[in-house]
């Protein structure tokens, strides 16, 4: 999971996937609002050349392309110098202008742009960066489209490098900090006993478990406009929104800035939320290391709950064709969800089958490699 580029090591960050969705979104947003015109991109080498490349692509209308290449980094802090190295031969009088830059750090290189362009009779100039670190940007200048704001850690991957390695990486790694958070994505099938092994979890690695269910009930008890939000859904016997339920989600984790790490429990359900989920933690320079999920066979598990629902008392465990049915509705949602993860490296299979202490031993063992 993890790479070396010369002496640092970088983890996992900003999936291909995601990635994918946010450059679509600049694109799209940007030819909503030119609408007819046909821009000039000019791209900024060598950083962006993946960015551009796939910002053009889905780009719908007419545009023209070109480069120009400015240097001003030397290993993962920035020189604060900026030297252009490669012009512009176009003549740009009366054109619109689009600047792609893969990243935005101290602005130091954006001013370098606007310099250049000042004077260059340019009906527009509009910038779009994929990546933005708003706590170390000190330029009072305007950036229009942004992808990613993410903290001040240094990335590499998708064009961008470390001493000139890591650009044909295709997704973004982040520089290893010295104590990382462990932020783990609980799954496991009905009886698999993942309430109890999340509790378990959480006080043995000082996690915070936050489960989405526990969080809607916190919020409707306690009457707060997201609480409110959520009950007109519930009310009508619909599932809370994505939007409601990633609002939650946010102000939870808000609360817990010290963290170690969190373990989520009930959340993601679908791809839409996974994909909302990474967004969210990627602003936060926050990512999932891992979805463990516990892996059992039905009929042990149907058999397990009847024998539960004998002394539970609980209706719900006592038909076993109901069972099934939760059985099969976990299965269906579940699968779409562990290839997204598993096409991050991130999925972890862990067998759900045996007494409480021994599957915490399991689950402990992998949480430990993270
Ligand atoms: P500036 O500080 O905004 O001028 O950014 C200068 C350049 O530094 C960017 O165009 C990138 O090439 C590079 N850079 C800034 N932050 C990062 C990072 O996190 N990873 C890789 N390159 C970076
Ligand atoms: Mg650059």
């Amino acid at each position: 999971m993890e790479i070396q580029l010369h002496d640092k090591v970088f983890t996992p960050f900003i999936s291909q996937d995601v990635i994918a969705g946010e450059v679509k979104r600049l694109a799209t947003a940007l030819k909503k609002d030119l609408k007819d015109e046909v821009p000039l991109f000019i791209g900024i080498l060598n950083g962006s050349f993946l960015f551009a490349a796939d910002f053009i692509r889905n780009y719908k209308g007419d545009c023209e392309v070109s480069f120009v290449k400015f240097s001003s980094y030397e290993g993962t802090a920035s020189t604060g110098e900026v030297k252009q190295l490669l012009g512009i031969n176009e003549d740009l009088t009366g054109r619109t202008v689009v600047i792609l830059e893969d990243i935005v750090d101290t602005g130091n290189t954006l001013e370098e742009i606007y310099q250049v362009f000042e004077d260059k009779g340019v009906k527009a100039l509009k910038i779009v960066t994929l990546f933005y670190k708003p706590s170390v940007f000190k330029k009072d200048l305007k950036i229009d489209y942004i992808g990613f704001e993410i903290p001040n850690t240094f990335i590499v991957g998708y064009g961008l490098d470390y001493d000139g390695y890591g650009r044909n990486i295709p997704s973004i790694y982040q520089l290893k900090l010295p104590n990382q958070m462990k932020n783990i994505v609980l799954f496991g099938p009905p009886g698999a006993g993942k309430g109890t092994q999340a509790k378990l979890l959480k006080d043995k690695f000082n996690l915070v478990h936050i489960s989405t269910g526990d969080v809607f009930r916190f919020n409707i008890k306690n009457d707060t406009a997201l609480g409110r939000l959520a009950k007109t859904f519930m009310d009508k016997g619909d599932l809370v929104s994505d939007e409601v339920t990633i609002k939650m989600l946010k102000a939870e984790v808000a609360k817990y800035p010290d963290a170690k790490g969190f373990i989520f429990d009930g959340f993601p359900r679908t791809e839409d939320q996974a994909y909302a989920l990474d967004l969210f933690l990627a602003e936060k320079g926050m990512t999932i290391n891992a979805m463990i999920a516990l892996e059992a066979d039905e009929d042990t598990l149907v058999s397990r709950i009847l024998e539960r629902g004998k002394t539970s008392g609980r209706v719900d465990d006592q038909d076993e064709s109901k069972i099934r049915n939760r059985f099969n509705e976990y299965e269906t949602k579940t699968a779409p969800l562990n290839s997204y993860y598993a096409n991050q490296g991130k999925y972890i299979g862990v067998n759900g089958i045996g007494d409480i202490a021994e599957i915490t031993e399991r689950l402990s063992a992998e949480i430990e490699k993270l």
